[in-house]
């Protein structure tokens, strides 16, 4: 399997045997006797339209882990993108000052697409508006394997704005390539999945002996599940305030609602979270959320390994 010059846009792109090479490859990266020269002399444009803590530090830190080096920008307003220089153009620029990856996020759908066109080196979707965030997904799959010792047969709920949030979006669409997995989408009827991808969901799940259920309380489904994944409402992609407001406060897990879980059952987020998580979860032998966020740095590093040709 070659990932040398891959752009990894969406989870859609990548078979099941691929996200399976790439999991196994961490374990790798994380004892490789080369690991801090693998990217030695080579450069990562980091193009940041939208704000991150997680997925920008990371891959900072997994460049550096490697050896490799970073530039780019985190700000667009101090971009020529202010003078309404096109994404292509701000891409075609990057590609043509000797970086070897592009690492990109932006507020629009199809953006990182967009970008792997304009773009002759490889470029990674750091998640593109509501549609996806394959990294994300990666280092979600990772801690699920991790937790649950398989991906295959898995319960799963997936918790908040199911209809703005581009990690459930990818998650989903990752699970369809496994075997025997339960969906639970919980949401509110105004932030639910959209309806396209319910429909993919079940039909492809149900030939794979798994189901999709739907619902909007949490503690219907608490007790069934493997995996609770919580999401915050996405504010800034709720245009009309009244929505924002009724919805910006709907879920929230405390430490008490926690008796009868499954024993081995693991909270995870894609944080930041808000308020949908109480501080008292953290403490808990279920939270899972701040772990999980670390296991993207290796996760990001093996994918940077991949893609640069650094290991096959
Ligand atoms: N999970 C995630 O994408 O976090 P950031 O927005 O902080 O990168």
């Amino acid at each position: 399997m070659n990932f040398k010059g891959r752009d990894i846009i969406s989870m859609k792109d990548l078979t099941r045997e691929e996200i399976d090479h790439i999991l196994l490859g961490v374990e790798g990266i994380r004892n490789h006797p080369q690991r801090g020269k693998l990217c030695k002399g080579k450069d990562c444009a980091m193009l940041f339209f939208e704000p991150s803590t997680r997925t920008r530090t990371s891959f900072e830190v997994a460049m550096r882990n490697l050896g490799g080096k970073i530039g780019g920008f985190y700000d667009a307003n101090i971009t020529s993108a202010v003078k309404e220089e096109s994404l292509w153009d701000t891409v075609k620029m990057h590609d043509g000052y000797g970086f070897d990856v592009i690492v990109i996020r932006h507020p629009l759908k199809g953006a990182a697409r967009v970008a792997s066109e304009a773009a002759v080196i490889p470029v990674i979707n750091a998640g593109d508006g509501p549609n996806q965030h394959p990294t994300q997904t990666l280092l979600d799959l990772y801690s699920i394997k991790e937790t649950q010792g398989r991906l295959d047969g898995i319960t799963i709920a997936m918790v908040g704005d199911l209809m703005n949030g581009r990690t459930v979006h990818s998650l989903s669409e990752a699970l369809l390539k496994y075997n025997n997995c339960n969906l639970i989408f919980i949401s509110p009827r105004d932030l639910a999945m959209p309806r396209s991808l319910i429909d993919k969901c079940k039909k492809e799940m149900s030939g794979k002996g798994g189901s999709v259920t739907e619902g909007s309380r949490i503690e219907d489904f608490i007790s069934d599940v493997d995996i609770l994944y919580m999401t915050r409402i996405q504010m800034e992609r709720l245009q009309e305030s009244a929505l924002a407001e009724k919805f910006r406060s709907i879920y929230r897990l405390e430490a008490s609602m926690l008796s009868g879980v499954k024993d081995t059952m693991k909270i995870m987020h894609p944080l930041p979270r808000v308020t949908e998580i109480a501080q008292d979860v953290d403490d808990t032998p279920y939270a899972y959320y701040f772990q999980q966020a670390k296991n993207g740095l290796l996760v990001r590093e093996t994918l940077l390994a991949l893609i640069l040709g650094a290991i096959k």
